[in-house]
Order: C-alpha cells, then structure tokens, then sequence
C-alpha cells in the first residue's frame, strides 16, 4: 500500500455519547442542578440540550462540564422537529412521565440501521400503568400514578431498558427489569442515578431493581469515556499498521474488540487509563465475527471493522446480529474498491482490496467513520459527504487524525500549510480530501 501515511501518537478519549444522552435526560427527575463533567461537545448532545431548555431547564457550559438547573421544567411536550432528530430523543419519555406523569412528543428518529420500534419501550410504561395514545405523529402517555412492576424484556435493548430504569425511578415499589441491557452506558446512568439518590441494585447478569420514590438530591457525575470512539482509532491504527496510545481509554469494555485486534495481528498493552497499540503485525483476516450485545462485538463498531477487513489477508466474514439494515456502508466501500458481498445477515470481504479514493456519502454515524478508516487506507483522494452524522457522536475525529499525522480537512475549513488541518494526505501528490457538503 504505497503511500500510506503511519498513524503515530496519542489520543485522548471524549466522553460517551450514549452515556451522555441517557443520562441527560435522567436529570429531569430532580428539581435540582446536576452538573456532567467530560460530557462530549458533539451535536447530538446539543440537540438535547435544546430540547431540555424548550423543557424549561437552564443550562450552562464551562469547558466540557454542563450545568442542568431542572428546577423549573413546565413543559412536557416535545415537537417531532426536534425528537425527529435522534433516537435518544425517545428517553425524554420515560424521564418527563417520571417528573410530569405525562409527555406528549414526535417519534425518535436516529441512524437509519434498521426498523427501530419503541414497542418495548411503551409495554413497560403501559405494565406501570400509564396509558399512550398514539396517532402514528404524535405520542402522548400519561399516568396518575407508575406502579413498580416485574418485567422481562423479551429481548435486549439498551434504549428500552434506559426508558424503563427511568420511569421506575418515580415509580411506587420496586421495579424489577429481567433480561435488562448491561452495556456499559447502561450501568453509567444507574451509576447516575445512584449518585442522584437511587436505590439500584444491578446484578451485573441482566437484572436491575430500581426503588421509586427515593429523595433525589443535586449530583455532580463525570462522563465515562466512550468506548465506541476509543474502538475507533483502534481500528484506524489497525487499517494504516501503526502505534497510537489511547488516553482515557474504557479497556475493559473492549474485550470483544480485543480479542478480534489479537485475531488480526494486533497488540496491545493496558496501563490504567491508557491502551497502547501497535498494528504492525496486523495482517490476518477474521473467520467470523459476530455482533451482539453486551459483552459481544457491539454492532456500532461493525462498519468499522468491516472497513479494516478491507486490508487484511483473506476472507473475513462478520455477521450483523443486532440490526436489520446496517451493512450500508459496504455500497461506499465497493465504490472504493472493496470487495464485499453480502448475503442476508452475513458480510463476505475479500483482502487486501486496493481502495481507490473517490467522493462517497456517509449514511449514518458509524458508516461514516468507517469511511474516514477507508479514506485514511485508500490512494488518492476521498471526498466524504454528509459529514454531519459523524459529528453528531464525534467531537474532534479529523482533529484527533490530523494530530496522529493524517490529513483531513473539511470544505468550508481553512487551508493554512503551518495549520495540521488540512486535506487527507496520502503523499505529497495525492490527497484526500473531506468535505463537508450541506
Ligand atoms: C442504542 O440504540 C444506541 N444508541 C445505538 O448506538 C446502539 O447501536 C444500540 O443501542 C445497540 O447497542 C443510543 O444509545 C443513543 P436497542 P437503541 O433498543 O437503544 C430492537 C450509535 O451509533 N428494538 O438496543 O435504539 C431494535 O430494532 C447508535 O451510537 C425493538 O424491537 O438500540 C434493534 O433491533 C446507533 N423494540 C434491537 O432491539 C424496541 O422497543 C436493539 O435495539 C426497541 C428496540
């Protein structure tokens, strides 16, 4: 792969996007303050925070810290406008039925990766006894009062769970949650709420009891790092066989992606906080990965990793167990050169591909990073369009890769030679740009 430019450094962490969310939300439930310390400053955050102050919360930044004032929410009616925008827009529910026993808001909207119902989310509100109305646009659901209830999920969601912990925070009694989701950004909103005031008990097999009615009080809670992104630059260092150190780096959640990186030829050191990697050796390609959830291979990293089996030797196979439509970024990649084919939930990709760069679309968060690791890896130049869904769970993706010794740059940026940002750079003849089209 002639021309490619090695990755080498460190990279510190952002905090968690979908720790964040939740736990945003989760602070409507005190008529109080709650500050988050390392909360990423990426646009779907922003786009929460604007639905809490249209709620009537007063927010304030200092640096990555936010300060949540809840004491005077009045509303509890979000427009579709605004909840169309993200699927994490749906957790306002359970949150504003805990506070206001009533919410009357748009459907979630979020990456296109598949039919993403919420009927599991609205079975645990109506089992706690709160009744929804829906019109196919709107959904209302009010209770006079949420009752604490046994429930088990009949399958896993991490949103659903989240909606569920939530309600049962006002619930009466205890809430017990069966076949619960144990991601990690899961167990950081109990970890919230227990700092709120919560009793939780987690028993770390799928089962959460939540205790309603508990005094909450004013809560200062740092983000953790996001484990999604730290698995980014993994990868990126994977695609482009280099050595880059992660800062703040959650390793022990990523085991499963571990254990694919040693697979592949990979390695790694842990040290605290910091994740050392060296792809050097990186070559082979993988049998079989399958996504799952937690502790799986989380289906958010499978663009990604699909992106890297570009480069190794071999046939790699990865089958999407969790959504039914997320295998959309192999379109772009073929456009590169890549040879994948896909046959119902399994992806086929031959390597090493040679991946030409050319002008592709990012179709959703994860399938546009995964096209910054094709870019990174291809010859040539590579223009990425819609580049706002990578920055709506990224805060200084091209930043971080400038820095590491890439070259990206987005359209409306300026160009300054002294500046590291810049255009994608393969050599000093080729380039790769990253343009950020409306
Ligand atoms: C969360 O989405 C994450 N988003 C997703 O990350 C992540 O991919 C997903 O969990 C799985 O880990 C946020 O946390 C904001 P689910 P969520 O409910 O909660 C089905 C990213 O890139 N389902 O666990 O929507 C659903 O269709 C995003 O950061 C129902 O059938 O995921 C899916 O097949 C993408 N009925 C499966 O469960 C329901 O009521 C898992 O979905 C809810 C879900």
């Amino acid at each position: 792969m002639q021309g490619k430019r090695e990755l080498q450094g460190e990279v510190a962490v952002q905090g968690s996007k979908n720790a964040a969310l939740p736990i945003m939300a989760a602070a409507l439930l005190h008529k109080g303050s709650t500050v988050l310390h390392n909360c990423p400053k990426i646009s779907d955050v922003f786009v929460m925070e604007q639905i809490l102050r249209q709620l009537g919360v007063v927010t304030h930044w200092e640096g990555h810290s936010l300060l949540l004032d809840c004491r005077q929410v009045c509303g509890y009616s979000i427009p579709a406008s605004e909840t169309e925008k993200m699927r994490a827009s749906v957790l306002l529910a359970g949150s504003l039925l805990g506070r206001k026993k009533c919410v009357c808001m748009g459907y979630p909207g979020g990456c296109v990766i598949g039919h993403r119902p919420i009927d599991l989310h609205l079975e645990v509100f109506t089992r706690m006894g709160a009744y929804k109305d829906e019109d196919g646009k709107q959904l209302k659901i009010t209770a006079d009062s949420l009752q604490g209830i046994r429930y088990r999920f009949p399958k896993v969601s991490v949103g659903a769970t989240e909606n569920a912990v939530l309600a049962a925070v006002a619930g009466e009694g205890w809430t017990i949650l069966e076949n619960a989701a144990r991601e990690p950004e899961v167990t950081a909103l109990c970890s919230f709420l227990k700092k709120m005031g919560v009793r939780i008990e987690n028993d770390g097999r799928g089962t959460l009891c939540i205790l309603g009615g508990c005094l909450l009080s004013d809560v200062e809670f740092a983000i953790p790092p996001d484990r999604i992104v730290a698995g980014t630059f993994l990868l990126a260092g994977a695609a482009m066989r280099s050595r880059i150190t992660l800062l703040q780096a959650p390793s022990r959640q990523l085991n499963s992606l571990l254990t694919l990186y040693k697979k592949m030829g990979g390695q790694y050191l842990v040290s605290g906080g910091t994740l050392e990697t060296d792809s050097r050796g990186v070559r082979c390609a993988l049998p079989l990965t399958e996504t799952g959830v937690y502790p799986g291979f989380p289906t958010d990293l499978q663009p990604l990793l699909m992106a890297v089996c570009c480069t190794l030797q071999g046939e790699s196979r990865i089958r999407e167990n969790v959504f039914d439509n997320r295998f959309r970024v192999a379109e772009p990649l073929k456009k590169m050169g890549a040879k994948i084919k896909i046959r119902d939930t399994y992806a086929e990709i031959q390597g090493p591909a040679v991946l030409k760069g050319c002008r592709v679309k990012a179709m959703d968060l994860r399938a546009g990073a995964a096209l910054v690791i094709a870019a990174l890896y291809a010859e040539g130049e590579t223009i990425i369009d819609s580049c706002e869904y990578i920055e709506r769970g990224y805060e200084t993706l091209y930043q971080d890769i400038n820095l590491l010794g890439g070259r990206i740059r987005k359209e409306n940026d300026s160009i300054d030679e002294t500046e590291t940002t810049g255009i994608f750079e393969k050599n000093q003849t080729e380039t790769t740009g990253w343009s950020a089209k409306e």
